[in-house]
């Protein structure tokens, strides 16, 4: 790994390092000072690995003024020789010979004076809990993913496609959206029947934040073949549970010429493909996660890597449901949409391993999905997972121009908001597929946290866009 940088060298590089007694310039924010009225110990981080680099301080040779103001919390530059290690729990450290503070932090304020807060507490000062191990350690794998989300599709020659944010259409059609807007919200233009006139609106038209790029990447995957997106969605669904936020980060591949099959297949490599990659790259940050919050983590990542998921269709898991000895808040019967009760029951008692559930019953899912020749159901599949319910959410597409619209006529969806969607059922409409992976659900699953406000940097969720 290349580590090199203006001015300093990193610590994560440094604690490798086999090159002793050379002098080293490092730079960072000091986790913790111990020590004597002779000598003092100086843990530092710098934020390229979990792990602190030890700075020895002889307090004879230093201003006692300047050692004063290193407190937790500190950010200084400290030069020194780079030597062996003393003391246990580290390979090397450095034997100090010069120190700068470039900002204080004072010991009655910063509120990560002590260790040990609360996830909880921790949230009401999201601007300061990237300091912590856990953040540290959650934010360093949160990028991993994103590096071998891109890796994993430029390697088989996928595109990545830029989808808009703001849009004048719904999706999902659940019609849980952000309107994006210009007018002046305290003397809104009217029409005759006292609605919004957003034809005076930025826009000319009503338009709102995307909660997917699905469509928009489906009309790319009509010439490219193989594309995907990555970015944020937006939902104003007002679940305040520990799985949803109301911006969250999507992938989206859409496949020309994939039957839902290949599509399964695609979802299941890709998601242990990003496993093993965690594994492989992620080591220190997830054991650390793994003695601290979840000791079955890296137990629970093994075992999806080393598994075939299991692929059932709804009715059969809806059979399991109604005949399982467990009660449920929500009852389970055909046609009804499985909640996160009864994913969690699939996965963890019953089949012990993840499911791929397929042909949902039509009215649960979106216009979108590709009609069975049952009438009743869809080629949709939801990959369902330990701990986190739905990790993705898929379907293949209709591609007939006739059922599509059909489909759309039945719903009642405005056709003006769609008619270029449409168009690509009428010229050289091919069998497609497509998912979602929810990247917070997956982080979720990466680094075993329990709530999704912990594995994104500022959470946005029912009254809290603070940060
Ligand atoms: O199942 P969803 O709604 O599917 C779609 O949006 C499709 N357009 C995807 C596609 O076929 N291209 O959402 C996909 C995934 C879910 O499985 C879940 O992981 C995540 O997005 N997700 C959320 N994550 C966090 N907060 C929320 N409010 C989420 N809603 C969905
Ligand atoms: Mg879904």
């Amino acid at each position: 790994m290349q580590m090199q940088t203006p001015g300093r060298e990193k610590i994560v590089a440094l604690l490798q390092s086999k090159e002793i007694g050379r002098d080293v310039t490092v730079k960072g924010w000091v986790r913790t000072k111990r020590g004597n009225k002779n000598i003092a110990f100086i843990a530092l981080n710098d934020g390229s690995t979990i792990h602190n680099l030890q700075l020895v301080v002889d307090v004879a040779s230093f201003d006692a003024e300047i050692l004063k103001l290193i407190t937790t919390g500190a950010a200084i530059c400290a030069k020194g020789k780079l030597v062996e290690s003393t003391g246990n729990g580290q390979p090397v450290e450095v034997q100090v010979a010069n120190i700068e503070v470039y900002g204080t932090a004072d010991a009655e304020t910063y509120p990560l004076q002590k260790k040990g807060h609360s996830l909880e507490f921790l949230r009401e000062i999201a601007h300061l809990r990237p300091r912590t191990n856990t953040f540290g350690a959650v934010l360093r794998i949160r990028h991993a993913m994103a590096f071998a989300i891109h890796k994993y599709f430029n390697d088989k020659g996928f595109v990545y496609v830029h989808t808009p944010i703001i849009t004048g259409s719904d999706a999902e059609g659940a019609g849980a959206m952000f309107t994006v807007t210009t007018l002046d919200l305290e003397n809104l233009p009217r029409k005759d029947d006292k609605s919004v006139n957003f034809a005076e609106d930025f826009f000319g038209k009503h338009t709102n934040l995307t909660v997917s790029g699905q469509l928009e990447g489906e009309l790319t995957a009509m010439a490219l073949s193989e594309i995907y997106t990555f970015g944020p969605t937006f939902r104003a669904e007002n679940s305040n549970t520990p799985r949803h936020l109301a911006e969250f980060w999507m992938i989206e591949p859409e496949m020309a010429f994939y039957e839902i099959k290949e599509n399964m297949d695609l979802a299941e490599d890709f998601i242990k493909y990003l496993v093993r990659y965690a594994f492989e790259n992620c080591a220190d940050d997830l054991k650390f996660l793994n003695d601290m919050w979840d000791k079955e983590l890296l137990e629970r990542l093994q075992s999806v890597v080393n598994t075939e998921f299991v692929r059932l269709d709804y009715t059969e898991g809806v059979e399991i449901l109604m005949k399982a000895d467990q009660k449920f808040e929500f009852p389970v019967s055909w046609g009804v949409d499985l909640q996160s009760e009864h994913e969690r029951y699939l996965v963890e008692k019953h089949f012990k391993k993840p499911v791929i559930l397929t042909n949902y019953p039509k009215e649960i899912k979106a216009f979108y999905m590709k009609q069975n020749d049952d009438g009743k159901t869809v080629r949709a599949m939801d990959v369902l997972f330990p701990k986190i319910g739905e990790i993705i959410g898929g379907s293949q597409r209709e591609e007939s121009y006739d059922k599509l619209m059909a489909r759309i006529e039945e719903l009642n969806i405005p056709l003006k908001d769609m008619w270029w969607y449409i168009d690509t059922r009428r010229f050289g409409t091919v069998p497609h597929s497509g998912f979602g992976l929810g990247f917070e659900r997956l982080l979720l699953f990466v680094t075993g946290m329990a709530n999704i406000r912990d594995v994104i940097p500022f959470p946005r969720t029912p009254n809290n866009a603070e940060f």
